[in-house]
């Protein structure tokens, strides 16, 4: 009696502890650490993103990714070669590189080893090869979650799961899905959709019995979707090593594994969906780290840009401080910069052309800084001045000021091209109002007429005797003489004369002036003098009152030329006749004969018989009677002097007595 037991206890004794190892490894990763020797053995292309996701593969083919335990794992009790029970859990994710097109998958590996050395990837997932497959001293316990469908190895779908031990031909396997608690219906669930993926193994080594259950949410269904009796002592060693497997094919697809737990004593924990690293969290890291350096791309560019166009502002500016200074033009007209110019004028827009002066186009323009409006003269320098004389000539002109003068704001120079900026002016030229050819829309009356008379008259004698130096105008005539919105007459265009080259013009002849406006001594002299810009002043009288040119092609023979058509009509005693129709008599008759006669006067062939305008003024003011007419001196062209009596009374026409 005594003795029975003791055989039992000796054998008990005799035996190994059947206990689990004695420091049972258990862990659990909720996120993985880069530094891969104290965390995980990763081989292949397997490797851990920045914010610790242990990605696997990426959209490569044909490539093998692992992320193993690095410790081998006592799995089988050497004694009595029995299987220890083991759990784990972990989260993982799919990401195909085309959407529904998933590339392999992904397996949980109990292996002897975590190198597979020839190893192929695809359908063996990185674990086996064609020769080894099915061997059964591979030793290899998997769990698949295959998204592709291998006729081959009798897979039954393109997203199911199932349990390989040594092949790759599942010993059973189940459609994807998962079970909620209360609800006996599968729920569908695709491997590939790229969700974060709960899946638990549990292997019961007594009941030898494996469950691999599946779950989107972070809680354990209590119903696994496979459940199968099966024992794990043959085919474990004593050390295994476990962890993860992955491949590509022709398809692929980024594998993940999110966190991992794993436990030899219990239960392995189940992992926090919610609180694992996210790929939303990585590709935002991605993004982010793209949106900063293409925004700091962005500025580096303008701020490169800015220093750029600094430079050359400043560069540019400081030439052209250094040509102003050289020159000593601060007293002078404003040089702009072309591009102002053709910003303001719209890049010379057609819509923006005022007209055509003789010597370019003129356009309309508002400076983008000071809303000023400014007219800016667009001619082409073919002058053979130098640039200084240029300059010199524009600072002159520029330095002109007069109520009736069009005032020269600025210039610029830009190769051979010349912009001239003036104000600008309102009502135009007064051409477009007085010459019945021209339409006009507007007629302007007697007073109107009379008073921009006057104001010419200011404007012109302030050039020849208002400045330190006399400036001959050289072109005066209704296209020179602007409207303001007043109705102010101002003399434009003065002083140019010297600044380009008439002789290109067809309008205007090799000595500069206007074909009608030309006093004949300039023909043969070609010099001007102030007493050929009264010849022409004269005609602008006289075209003023009759509302006609010069020299009108379309009349009769007899008026072909105003100032000889006006003579005839003095010498016939009705020099009312010729006054523009369109005014309708609506004159004052006095103010017209006068302004008729001292037409006549400043257009006399003879220069010395011509007034000054100081003296025309006078005239126009009534200060002083026009002197008495006697006669005419004709010389067979109708075209000659006249003599005039010298009226004594008058104290001014002391000069007159050499007519
Ligand atoms: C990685 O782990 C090794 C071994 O524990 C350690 O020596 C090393 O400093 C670690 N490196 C980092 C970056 O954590
Ligand atoms: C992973 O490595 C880090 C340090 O590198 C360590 O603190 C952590 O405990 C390791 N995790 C596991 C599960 O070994
Ligand atoms: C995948 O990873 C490998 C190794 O890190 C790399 O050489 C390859 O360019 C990656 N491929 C893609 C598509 O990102
Ligand atoms: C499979 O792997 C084994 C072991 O590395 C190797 O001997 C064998 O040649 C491989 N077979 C193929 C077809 O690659
Ligand atoms: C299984 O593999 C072992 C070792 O690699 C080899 O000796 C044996 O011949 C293989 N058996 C079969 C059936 O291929
Ligand atoms: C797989 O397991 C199910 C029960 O879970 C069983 O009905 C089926 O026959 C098994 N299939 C194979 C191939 O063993
Ligand atoms: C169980 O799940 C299925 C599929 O999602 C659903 O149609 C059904 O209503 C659910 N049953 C219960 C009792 O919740
Ligand atoms: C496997 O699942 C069944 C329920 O289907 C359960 O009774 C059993 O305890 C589970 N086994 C393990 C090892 O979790
Ligand atoms: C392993 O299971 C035991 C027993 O249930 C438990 O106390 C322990 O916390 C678990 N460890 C891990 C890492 O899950």
């Amino acid at each position: 009696m005594l003795l029975s037991p003791l055989p039992c206890l000796l054998f008990l004794l005799l035996l190994p502890p059947p206990t689990q190892p004695t420091s049972p490894p258990s862990f659990i990763y909720n996120i993985f650490n880069s530094n891969q020797s104290t965390n995980l053995t990763l081989t292949g292309i397997a490797d851990i993103t920045g914010n610790g996701i242990l990605h696997l593969t990426n959209v490569s083919s044909h490539q093998i990714g692992r992320g193993f335990y690095p410790d081998p794992i006592p799995f089988k009790n050497p004694a009595t070669q029995n299987a220890y029970s083991f759990s784990t859990a972990f989260a993982f994710s799919i990401v195909p590189k085309y959407r529904k097109l998933g590339g392999h998958g992904l397996a949980f590996t109990v292996s002897p080893t975590k190198d597979f050395p020839g190893a192929q990837p695809s359908q063996y997932l990185g674990l086996l090869n064609v020769t080894l497959n099915g061997n059964t001293s591979n030793h290899l316990f998997a769990v698949e979650f295959d998204t592709v469908q291998d006729f081959e190895l009798s897979d039954i779908n393109d997203n199911h799961v199932g349990v390989n031990i040594n092949r790759m031909k599942s010993v059973n396997s189940t459609k994807t899905g998962f079970f909620i608690d209360g609800n006996s219906t599968k729920q569908d669930l695709c491997l590939h959709s790229g969700k974060k993926i709960q899946a638990w193994i549990d292997y019961d080594a007594v009941k030898h019995q494996l469950n691999v259950t599946l779950s989107v949410f972070s809680k354990k269904p209590t119903t696994p979707i496979l459940s199968l009796p099966v024992d794990l002592s043959p085919v474990f060693q004593d050390f295994m090593y476990v962890g993860f497997s992955s491949s590509t094919g022709v398809l692929t697809s980024s594998h993940y594994i999110f966190g991992w737990s794993f436990n030899m004593t219990g239960n392995a924990e189940s992992l926090d969906l919610d609180h694992l690293p996210s790929l939303l969290e990585l590709k935002k890291n991605k993004k982010g780290f793209e949106f900063w350096s293409v925004l700091m791309f962005l500025i580096f560019l303008v701020f490169c840009i800015v220093v750029i166009f600094g430079a050359v502002y400043v560069i540019k500016r400081l030439k052209r401080t250094e040509v102003v200074e050289d020159w000593e033009l601060d007293l002078g007209p404003h040089p702009y910069c072309y591009k102002e110019l053709k910003e303001a004028t719209k890049g010379f827009h057609e819509k923006q052309l005022l007209g055509f002066g003789g010597s370019g186009k003129v356009y309309k323009g508002v400076l983008a800084d000071s809303k000023t409006e400014i007219a800016v003269k667009r001619i082409s320098r073919k002058s053979k001045q130098g640039p200084k004389e240029f300059l010199s000539e524009v600072s002159t002109i520029g330095r002109l000021r007069h109520r009736n003068l069009v005032q020269l704001l600025g210039w610029s120079g830009n190769k051979g091209e010349l912009l001239l900026v003036y104000d600008y002016m309102a009502n135009g030229s007064l051409d477009k109002y007085i010459y019945r050819s021209n339409n006009p829309k507007m007629i302007l009356n007697w007073d109107q007429r009379f008073k921009i008379i006057n104001d010419i008259s200011n404007g012109l004698l302030y050039l020849h005797e208002g400045w330190e130096q006399t400036v001959l105008h050289r072109d005066v005539k209704a296209g020179n003489v602007l409207l303001d919105s007043d109705w102010n007459g101002r003399l434009g265009d003065f002083g140019l004369a010297k600044l380009y080259d008439h002789g290109s013009n067809p309008i205007t002849t090799k000595v500069v002036g206007t074909l009608g406006y030309l006093a004949p001594e300039l023909t043969r002299t070609g010099k001007p003098t102030t007493s050929s810009d009264v010849y022409a002043f004269g005609a602008l009288l006289l075209e003023v009152v009759c509302g006609r040119r010069p020299i009108e092609l379309k009349a009769s023979p007899e008026e072909l030329i105003l100032v000889d058509w006006v003579w005839d009509k003095w010498r016939e005693g009705c020099l009312l006749e010729v006054v523009d129709s369109r005014l309708k008599g609506a004159v004052n008759e006095a103010e017209v004969m006068m302004v008729l006669k001292l037409g006549l006067m400043c257009s006399s062939d003879e220069p010395l018989f011509r007034p000054s305008l100081r003296q025309v003024i006078r005239y126009l003011k009534g200060v002083v009677p026009l002197p008495e007419i006697l006669g005419l001196l004709c010389d067979g062209g109708g075209k000659g002097g006249f003599v005039v009596k010298v009226d004594d009374s008058a104290p001014s026409l002391g000069k007159m007595k050499s007519w």
